[in-house]
């Protein structure tokens, strides 16, 4: 019952997370566009009142007209639209999934005995620290002289966020570890509403209200955060979706496919923001593209010589009956696993043998499975998977 309850929580969690995400990133995207699409206004006495660009837009059989004011306007309106909630629901919602899944099922989702030894305690601490302390060091950079210079702080973000996905790697599961990355980064960007671009815009307000001239360091201030938003919008949602490609997170090489993609995902959205502007040079798609095709070479499945030796199917039949049915089964016995995951069963021969394919990429190419190795699978039990799985292809 416990498991089924948690099930129910899981899904209306993540349905709210996914709904509060997409109106946020859909808000934070259309302003983006907004900002690059600005030209000065046509009508003279729109520049007397302050207005320093201005779009006109068609969109769902209207016409709208969109105005920035240089600072503020000299007389501020009654209503006053903030676009806050989606951000915040989105980190809630998304805090507690990761409390939800990662850190309540450390054992299965997060802690991997043959990555690290740590204890639930320990590993849910670490995850909580880093995700802390990844806001801490961003926010002491970004008040440091290094965010002067956009290259620099660029090129020292990459590194630190590079070395961030090395270490989740050495640590965690990969599915945790990359999740924990969206975490981090997910978290920067909230804390980048929460901490300074709203109470940057409560300030100019304030100003306006009082009839001051709005000091513009708040606002300056406000634009490089969500800058840097925008760049970790696209890495942030690869990592969201990444939990369904065991060839990524699984793969040895785990922490290097994650810093590429997110790379590549940071130049792509280069790429957008600068042909929003009307200046895009197709290098960073190009590099994207690059790296991105490298990767998908890199971890390509080689092909290998079929053994000989032959693994007999009775062997195959009692590792799964001992290290899979106890969760992939009609009736599983894992306390966590009221249902077989994702339906899948290894009940019968023609279960095993359709599934050949999903069982030696889960045990043997990615490793990825029993999950958390639960039910301690030995490398010489994937041995036997692996030359029964090659012995298949070649009668197939
Ligand atoms: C402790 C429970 C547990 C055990 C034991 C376990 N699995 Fe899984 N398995 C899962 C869960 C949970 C998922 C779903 C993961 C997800 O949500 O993407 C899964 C998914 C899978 C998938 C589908 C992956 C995909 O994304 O297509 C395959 C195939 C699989 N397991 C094979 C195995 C094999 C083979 C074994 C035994 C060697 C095994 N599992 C043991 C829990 C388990």
């Amino acid at each position: 019952m416990e498991a089924y309850i948690i099930d129910w929580l899981n899904l209306l969690v993540r349905w709210l997370h996914v709904i509060a995400g997409v109106a946020w990133i859909g808000a934070s995207f259309y302003f983006v566009w907004l900002d690059n699409h600005l030209v000065a206004p046509k009508d003279p006495a729109d520049d007397d009142k302050g207005v320093g660009g201005e779009v006109w837009s068609v969109h769902g059989g209207g016409f709208y007209h969109a105005q920035k004011y240089k600072v503020a306007p000299q007389q501020l309106p009654d209503h006053l639209h903030w676009f806050k909630w989606e951000a915040y629901t989105t980190w809630l919602s998304g805090i507690f999934l990761t409390a939800l899944v990662y850190w309540y099922g450390a054992e299965v989702y997060l802690i991997d005995r043959s990555v690290a030894e740590l204890s639930v305690p320990a590993a849910v601490g670490i995850a909580v620290l880093f995700i802390v302390g990844g806001w801490l060091v961003y926010d002491l950079l970004c008040k440091s002289p290094l965010a002067r210079d956009e290259r620099a702080f660029a090129a020292v973000l990459l590194l630190l966020s590079s070395a961030l996905a090395w270490g989740l790697c050495e640590l965690f599961s990969g599915r945790g570890a990359y999740i924990h990355f969206g975490a981090v980064l997910g978290t920067i960007m909230v804390a980048n509403v929460f901490f300074v671009i709203i109470p940057g815009q409560k300030k100019m307000v304030a100003a306006a209200e009082r009839g001051d001239v709005p000091d513009p360091a708040p606002g300056i201030q406000a634009k490089q955060r969500s800058v840097h938003n925008t760049y970790f919008t696209l890495p942030v949602l690869f990592v969201m979706t990444s939990n369904h490609f065991a060839m990524a997170y699984g793969h040895a090489y785990n922490w290097l496919i994650l810093i590429g993609v997110s790379l590549a995902g940071a130049l792509i959205r280069v790429y957008f923001v600068n042909l929003h502007k009307g200046s895009a040079s197709a290098w960073p798609i190009g590099v994207a593209a690059f790296i991105l095709s490298a990767i998908a070479f890199a971890i390509a499945p080689q092909p290998k010589e079929p053994s000989d030796t032959g693994a007999s199917f009775d062997q195959v039949r009692n590792i799964i009956d001992a290290r899979c049915t106890s969760c992939h089964s009609s009736t599983p016995t894992h306390p966590a696993f009221p249902v077989a995951p994702l339906g899948i069963m290894f009940d019968n021969d023609t279960q095993i043998v359709t599934d050949a394919d999903r069982i030696y990429q889960q045990t043997v190419a990615t490793r990825v499975m029993p999950i958390g190795n639960l039910t301690a699978m030995t490398d010489e039990e994937r041995q036997v998977i692996d030359a029964w799985y090659q012995g298949l292809k070649k009668t197939r």
